[in-house]
């Protein structure tokens, strides 16, 4: 089993599963986050922040999507290495442009260090916070939650406050557009090598994932965006 996953092909196949569980975890981020374009005062967000934190099942899916993260980036620079190695003094061999070969494909490794880049910051500035050191920003707020009066951490102050920052934003924004391009290469490789492709659905699946990479990256990027604009 390990010797699988060792090999060229089980690199591959890691890389593409944890590929499509990033992508799924993207996705219900986004969605949660997309309550901050509701003029709301944050209640919405608060809610589902209060929501993702108190569910057992994330609790559960938490150190999973850690190892998701981790195994993705491990084999993400094992498998380009080995490429390079193989490829040699082919690489620029013919000069010519190969049909389907885009920059993002050429450029997963940058597009991808520069992702982690900024989950550090973006960890640095919410999870950490939220999770460990706390934040006098996060002073708890009474909300009806289904009836109930409900103590629940102030996670849209926060937010908020870190998007009062020009310079947090501009980050953001990059990093959405980083996002986006790493996303759709990313999307129909991870299900092409994950056995879900041919001629019919290799098409398919590189329109479905432009519009999800640039759905996603932009989402992001415009929610900070947003915040800064129009909720200081
Ligand atoms: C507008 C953009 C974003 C906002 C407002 C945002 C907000 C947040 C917040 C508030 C948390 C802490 C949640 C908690 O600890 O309960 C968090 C965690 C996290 N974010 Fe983001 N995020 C954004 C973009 C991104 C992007 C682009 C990525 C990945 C490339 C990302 C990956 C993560 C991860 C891995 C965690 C830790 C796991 C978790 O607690 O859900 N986030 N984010």
């Amino acid at each position: 089993m390990s010797s699988l996953f060792c090999s060229s092909i089980g690199k591959k196949l890691l890389m593409g599963l944890s590929g499509v569980f990033l992508m799924l975890f993207l996705l219900i981020h986004l969605t949660l986050n997309s309550f901050l374009l509701i003029p709301d005062g944050g209640e919405m967000f608060n809610a589902g922040a209060h929501f993702m934190a108190t569910n057992p099942m994330i609790k559960i899916i938490e150190p999973v999507l850690a190892i998701g993260f981790l195994i993705h980036i491990i084999w993400g620079i094992l498998l380009t290495v080995q490429n390079s190695k193989a490829r040699g003094n082919d690489r620029y061999a013919s000069g010519k442009k190969t049909a389907g070969v885009t920059w993002a494909s050429q450029n997963m490794l940058v597009l991808g260090s520069t992702i982690f880049a900024f989950l550090i910051l973006h960890l640095a500035h919410f999870w950490v916070k939220m999770k460990f050191v706390g934040d006098p920003l996060l002073e708890p707020v009474t909300m009806n939650i289904g009836g109930l009066e409900t103590e629940v951490e102030n996670a849209y102050a926060l937010v908020n406050a870190t998007f009062s920052y020009l310079w947090i934003v501009i980050v953001y924004a990059v990093a959405g557009v980083g996002l986006a391009l790493h996303l759709s290469h990313g999307f129909w490789s991870s299900f092409q090598t994950i056995g879900f492709s041919n001629q019919l659905w290799r098409k398919r699946l590189t329109v479905i994932g432009n519009i999800y990479a640039w759905v996603v990256g932009l989402g992001f990027a415009l929610i900070a965006v947003f915040q800064y604009l129009f909720f200081q």
